[in-house]
């Protein structure tokens, strides 16, 4: 069953503007599950945690509900593993924090150049601060796919940590995650997976990946500004949190510090629910095979639902791709192979022969579409494909709520623009 763009499209209420919303790599659109959730969470139970009296405990009903939510969207083994916080790069130099303390001097850290610097950065404070030693993971420029031989040197040298990510933020290559995952393990080294722009595009089981850590980010995936931190949970419960005295010891409390954005969690609750709709709305072919597989309730439908956009989404990147190959001097970094879609999120990066990045997202904002350009914090990607110093890159990324007509209207306003 294909999805109805129209239901889904009536299932945001910001579409209803002009705009063509091609910026999504940056910051998705809310669902109205996921406002009506805040929007609720503010006016009937607002409240701190632990209370005795009724809206506290209908707060906390909400909080535990988001933390289970998250769970089965991850396929986590249980809520508590599950930590909620301001964002994916507060989290992560957070647990960094607590990580560092179980390296010692001379100790390796992998990270890789396809990164987000949010992956890279507290990294490299940790390994400031420990005196260990970083070794940098490199892509291949021709298609931007991490090289993997390097990463099996590295090994060798028994790392203690390798961060790297899902999916790139700037030209969309997916990792082989198991593999690597794999590999690392077998070196001894705890992975950290950075999942934000990998999330609203397809199903994330950390379990049958068998990570670590993996974050993400609810503003990515439909949902307002909040982040998600997946850790193990020896892992977590081994760690040392910092954290203020009368916080609680144990998870996920340890490292929720300080009053959490309760609403926010409230609104990732809602994106779930959201996710849980599609799957029971447009699911319905995968949905033998899932229950034969092991999926019930609502892990059932979120794996529908990724499934099915998924699958929606190859029919995006392969118009993308024909479009953008179409508009004289573009320049596309990453996969370009049309049959390697199953390796890519629709996330394209590209320059116009001659043409700054900056104006060309300043034309397209005048022809009414989002795109950005820059570098978008995913500063070794531009540095290596040698684009940092000529404004970056033009940054173009569809999710399941874009058309096929919004592609075909992005081509039309290159080529206009050239
Ligand atoms: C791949 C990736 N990782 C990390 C981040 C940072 O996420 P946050 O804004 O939640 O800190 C982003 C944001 O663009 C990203 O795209």
């Amino acid at each position: 069953m294909s999805l109805d763009l129209a239901l889904i499209r009536a299932q945001f209420p910001s579409l209803n503007r002009p705009a063509i919303f091609f910026d999504n790599p940056g910051g998705t659109q809310i669902a109205r599950q996921s406002a009506e959730r805040i929007q609720r969470y503010l006016l009937e139970c607002n409240a701190n945690h632990d209370g005795a009296f009724t809206t506290s405990r209908q707060s906390d009903a909400i909080l535990e509900e988001a933390h289970a939510a998250m769970a089965d969207f991850l396929n986590a083994a249980r809520p508590e593993e599950i930590i909620f916080g301001n964002n994916m790069t507060t989290l992560t130099l957070h647990i960094s924090r607590s990580l560092a303390r179980t390296l010692k001097p001379g100790d390796e850290i992998v990270v890789t150049r396809l990164d987000h610097d949010a992956n890279i950065s507290p990294w490299l404070l940790v390994a400031e601060e420990r005196g260990c030693k970083v070794t940098w993971l490199d892509f291949d420029v021709e298609d931007c796919t991490l090289k993997l031989e390097e990463f099996e040197k590295a090994l060798e040298r028994k790392p203690r940590i390798v961060a790297f990510g899902y999916a790139s933020n700037a030209v969309g290559t997916i990792n082989p995650v198991r593999k690597i995952t794999e590999m690392a393990h077998a070196a001894g080294a705890l992975v950290y997976v950075d999942a934000v722009q990998y999330a609203p595009h397809g199903p994330i089981d950390v379990q049958s990946l068998g990570v670590d850590f993996l974050v993400c980010s609810s503003y990515k995936f439909f949902g307002p500004h909040a982040g998600i931190l997946y850790g193990r949970y020896e892992l977590l419960e081994g760690l040392k949190a910092y954290k203020v005295r009368p916080a609680p010891d144990s998870l996920p409390g340890k490292f929720e510090t300080g009053t959490q954005n309760h609403e926010g969690i409230a609104g990732v609750l809602g994106a779930v629910e959201y996710f849980e709709w599609l799957g029971k709305t447009f699911g319905g072919e995968q949905e033998q095979g899932l229950r034969e597989g092991g999926y019930n309730g609502r892990r059932l439908e979120l794996k529908k639902a990724m499934t099915a956009l998924r699958a929606y989404e190859f029919e995006l990147s392969r118009e993308l791709l024909s479009v953008l190959g179409e508009v004289p001097g573009l320049r596309l970094y990453g996969l370009a192979d049309p049959r390697k879609l199953d390796q890519r999120v629709p996330t394209f990066a590209f320059i116009l022969d001659g043409r700054q990045p900056r104006p060309v997202t300043e034309a397209l904002a005048a022809a009414g579409i989002n795109a950005w350009d820059g570098n978008y914090y995913a500063l070794a990607v531009t540095q290596r494909l040698e684009v940092e110093a000529s404004g970056g890159m033009v940054r173009v990324g569809a999710v399941h709520y874009n058309t096929l007509d919004e592609v075909r209207r992005l081509g039309e306003a290159l080529k206009k623009i050239v």
